[in-house]
């Protein structure tokens, strides 16, 4: 990777990134280390983030690829242990993993009861476990932060008209397990207070990953300027609520979506 131009603001310090070979994942790995921090790329899928890294010419002084599962609490603590081994006192973690099961996404009527409860199960519990896991270490060991990726519809209900004459339908698992990831989080910060844990989450707006063509325009029509956005759109605040400039921001919800919940 490029190390010219490096911006410092994060200098240095440990960063982990859940999900790091996703869309937005990918993203934050390329901000995190432009702005000088060394980052744990952790992925259930790690030979995706062992490609995503191979394609990014990282070095292995400032990176360490592992595999994680944000759903068993052995492997949390694993990736803890291995990170601060290889690169140091951890000073954050980014949570933006996206388990779910086979039947995830149909819609509302046809949705069962054992797809709802594993669906909330697998994303709402693995980022509870993540956020309690990370939190208790945290607090032990002289802070950190903590950011959780939650999503526009955690904010405000579903605008079913964007999906008229698509095929697509925004799941009620994903209602639920947003606004839920939102309350947890704010929970979890007055939890600690006086410890030093900073908890925060970040919602966006839809990312354009070539979705049909109509849905692309119906959203668009709900926003203010832009539409949908770019991973970059998002990947320059997690940045910024890493660094010095954001020790402040503590247990908010930072909306990133060109006013479309507006
Ligand atoms: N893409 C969007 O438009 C959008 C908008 C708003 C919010 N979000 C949120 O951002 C987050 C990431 O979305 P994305 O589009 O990058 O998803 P993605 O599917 O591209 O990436 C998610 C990553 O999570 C990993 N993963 C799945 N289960 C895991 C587990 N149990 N443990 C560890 N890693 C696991 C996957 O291997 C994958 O690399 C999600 O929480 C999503 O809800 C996405």
């Amino acid at each position: 990777m490029d190390k010219q131009n490096h911006n410092q603001t994060l200098d240095g310090k440990n960063i982990i990134v859940i999900g790091a070979a996703g869309l937005l994942g990918q993203s934050f790995v390329r901000q995190l280390l432009h702005d000088g921090a060394k980052v744990t790329l952790a992925d259930h899928a790690l030979a995706a983030a062992e490609q995503f890294a191979s394609e990014l010419g990282v070095s292995s002084d400032d990176t360490m690829i592992t595999h994680v599962d944000i759903t068993n609490r052995q492997s949390l603590e694993g990736l803890i242990d291995r990170s601060r081994s290889q690169l140091g006192e951890i000073h954050g973690v980014v949570n933006t993993a996206y388990p779910r099961n086979k039947n995830y996404g149909r819609v509302f009527e046809d949705v069962e009861y054992q797809d709802f409860c594993e669906n909330i199960s697998l994303n709402l519990g693995g980022y509870f476990l993540t956020s309690q896991v990370f939190a208790k270490y945290f607090a032990r060991h002289g802070g950190g932060h903590i950011i959780n990726i939650a999503s526009i519809y955690g904010v405000i209900p579903p605008k079913f008209e964007i999906y008229r004459d698509t095929p697509m339908t925004m799941p009620v698992e994903y209602a639920v397990i947003k606004s839920g990831l939102i309350h947890l989080s704010k929970y979890i910060a007055k939890y600690y207070k006086g410890k030093k844990v900073q908890i925060n989450t970040v919602s966006p707006g839809g990312i354009f990953d070539h979705q049909h063509e109509t849905f692309v325009a119906q959203y668009q029509d709900a926003c203010l300027n832009i539409g949908m956005l770019q991973p970059e759109d998002i990947s320059q605040a997690i940045s910024f609520l890493f660094s010095p400039a954001a020790r402040g921001v503590n247990g908010q919800n930072l909306v990133i979506d060109d006013g479309f919940t507006l």
